[in-house]
């Protein structure tokens, strides 16, 4: 009896430490707790302006678009490669409640899976990208002239 009792409790244990693990890893992917406070409120000193776009275009067909998809739809061929599923940034609520300084951030510094841009870009060049990122849910019309 008392063996079965210690087998339960074993169970019991091992279910809840897996459940634990499981929570870590949700959190690894949706936490943005790590970007300092005042990286995250600075403010995005380039307007959105067609020339901006037009910038970041030749970046984001660089550096950015094996992993996030050419549209943004986060379906580009390393991505699928590596096993990695970035957002789909088409969707108006993917990127919502991010500030225009964590996105800065992100594209800077990296984040998780998400390599760091670093001094390969200016940082004028990393707005004109939030810029652009955040355009892709626009609908195109409001944003480009197609190239
Ligand atoms: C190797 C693949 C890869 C490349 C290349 C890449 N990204 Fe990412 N990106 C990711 C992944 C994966 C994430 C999700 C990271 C996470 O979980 O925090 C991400 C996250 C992001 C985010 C944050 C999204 C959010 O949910 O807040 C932005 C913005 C972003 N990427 C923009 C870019 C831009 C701009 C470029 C090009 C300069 C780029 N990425 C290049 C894989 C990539």
């Amino acid at each position: 009896m008392s063996r079965l009792c210690i087998f339960v409790f074993a169970a019991i244990f091992s279910i809840a430490l897996l459940s634990a693990q499981q929570t870590q890893t949700t959190q690894k992917v949706t936490s943005y707790a790590d970007i300092p406070a005042e990286a995250a409120k600075r403010v995005n000193p380039v307007k959105s302006t067609p020339e901006s776009l037009a910038r970041a275009r030749k970046w984001w067909k660089l550096d950015c678009t094996m992993c996030h998809g050419k549209d943004g739809d986060g379906k580009g061929d390393v991505a699928a490669s590596m096993k990695l599923t970035p957002a789909d940034f088409t969707n108006p609520a993917t990127l919502k409640e991010r500030t225009d300084g964590e996105l800065f951030y992100i594209i800077k510094n990296g984040h998780q899976d998400m390599p760091p841009e670093g001094d390969r870009i200016k940082a004028e060049e990393g707005w004109d990208l939030v810029n652009y990122v955040r355009s892709l849910s626009k609908p195109k019309e409001d944003v480009e002239q197609k190239p």
